[in-house]
């Protein structure tokens, strides 16, 4: 089945003529299953077009990574855009895909879908879910928004859900690569995987709703986990869900969150169409699990292309990562003058940029305002290590000028 993904780029082959089209949705109205289209042919250019009940005519996905990375978000950084269209989870002998594969096991009689293209709308990825305008994670200092700002790289699974619901899709697990600006260390990559599980079960109390879901997940974190595991949940908002948890996990002595979940908003079932209806929905994050069951040290190898790291894993297997060796690290401190706006996101992104991923984390290590003068000054400390080789000073110097240098180019004064 196809579903229409506003942002999507379509090949449509007309009936009569056999002729094809191409086109790309700039907005889906599922209701009245109607979709507004932007094409793109050697002739023309139609703009706010209507195509009425376009899924029944022939219609073939093409995914244009190139596209959506040079064209839609040719603003965002190289080491994020080069991640687009890699597809980690459908690579059967890497990890993110082994657990994705355990995960589906578990949910046997659900419907999956894997949305190759992480580019959604706005409307998806946050209003329809009732995000509000404030939140936090609508800031462009967390999200990756496209140049005209309707569109972004998702920032979670769930942004499908909305979409799913209004084609009385109710019971479906979505996967697929998310995108979140975000500080640099061993567990944390401004791209990773999630899983959104949903299942809507009729016109039933929360109270039942409640009841399933928590049955549900305790059965999943122990085919997870194993019979063993100690588990809690806790109370949690999310603004899609009413009310919301948290599931907790103990593993070897240390407590760590591994889903969020509750019941699907009232709200929102009302604008799918399924006013009456009841369901929960819960969203999880795969490196976590992936780190834990196969022992991987450092997230930066789910992108690793050296084959002493890939040839570890087999599909249907969890064994255990071994480093092929811990290669030294370096550190370096850069001490710089801010200016209204900056946001330390930026200077993460800057480093992954420049860095191509040689540093294993960078830390705030002082922030301080010149009462006289009122300037900020912040100092952040880079730990600079590579998974796959030693590097040298000389490497490490270079890359460390030329960050200074990009700071200098966008106006902050290096101390
Ligand atoms: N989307 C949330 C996140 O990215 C996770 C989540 C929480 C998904 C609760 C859900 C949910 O479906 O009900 O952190």
């Amino acid at each position: 089945m196809v579903i229409l993904q506003e942002g999507q780029v379509y090949k449509i082959i007309t009936d009569k003529t056999q002729k094809s089209m191409t086109f790309y949705i700039t907005y889906v109205d599922r209701l009245k299953d109607e979709v507004f289209v932007k094409v793109f042919s050697p002739f023309s250019l139609y703009e706010g077009f209507r195509i009425s009940t376009i899924e029944n005519k022939t219609l073939k996905e093409i995914i244009d990574f190139e596209k959506i990375k040079n064209f839609y978000f040719e603003n965002i950084p190289f080491s994020i855009k080069n991640k687009i269209g890699k597809l980690l989870y459908q690579k059967e002998n890497h990890p993110i895909c082994i657990v994705k594969n355990k995960i589906n096991d578990f949910f046997e009689k659900y419907d999956k879908f894997e949305f190759q293209n992480p580019m959604v709308s706005v409307r998806n990825n946050f209003d329809n879910l009732l995000i509000p305008q404030n939140h936090p994670g609508r800031k462009e200092s967390d999200t990756f928004y496209s140049e005209n700002k309707f569109l972004v790289l998702r920032t979670h699974t769930t942004a499908h859900q909305t979409e799913l619901l209004k084609k009385k899709i109710t019971k479906f697990i979505v996967t697929g690569d998310v995108y979140r600006r975000d500080t640099i260390d061993a567990s944390h990559f401004p791209v990773f995987h999630q899983v959104e599980g949903v299942n809507v079960l009729g016109s039933v109390s929360d109270k039942v709703v409640i009841e399933h879901l928590k049955d549900t997940l305790s059965g999943l974190i122990k085919h997870l986990f194993g019979n063993d595991v100690k588990y809690r949940f806790i109370d949690e908002y999310f603004p899609f869900t009413n009310p919301s948890f948290e599931v907790v996990v103990e593993y070897h002595g240390i407590e760590m969150e591994v889903l969020g979940s509750g019941v699907i908003h009232k709200d929102i079932m009302k604008n799918c169409g399924l006013e009456g209806q009841n369901g929960w929905a819960f969203g999880m994050g795969l490196e976590r699990l992936a780190m834990i069951f196969f022992d991987i040290p450092d997230i930066r190898y789910f992108w690793s292309e050296d084959p002493r790291c890939l040839s570890q894993f087999k599909a249907g297997e969890f064994t255990k990562f071994q480093p092929y060796s811990k290669y030294p690290s370096a550190i370096r401190d850069i001490s710089m003058w801010i200016t209204e706006g900056f946001e330390d996101n930026y200077f993460f992104d800057l480093v992954r940029d420049l860095s191509e991923n040689l540093v294993e984390e960078v830390s705030l290590t002082d922030s301080f305002t010149n009462p006289k003068t009122n300037r900020s000054s912040k100092t952040f400390r880079i730990k600079f290590r590579s998974i796959d080789k030693t590097l040298t000073g000389e490497e490490i110097d270079k890359i460390l000028n030329e960050i200074k240098q990009e700071l200098i180019n966008k106006d902050y004064e290096i101390r």
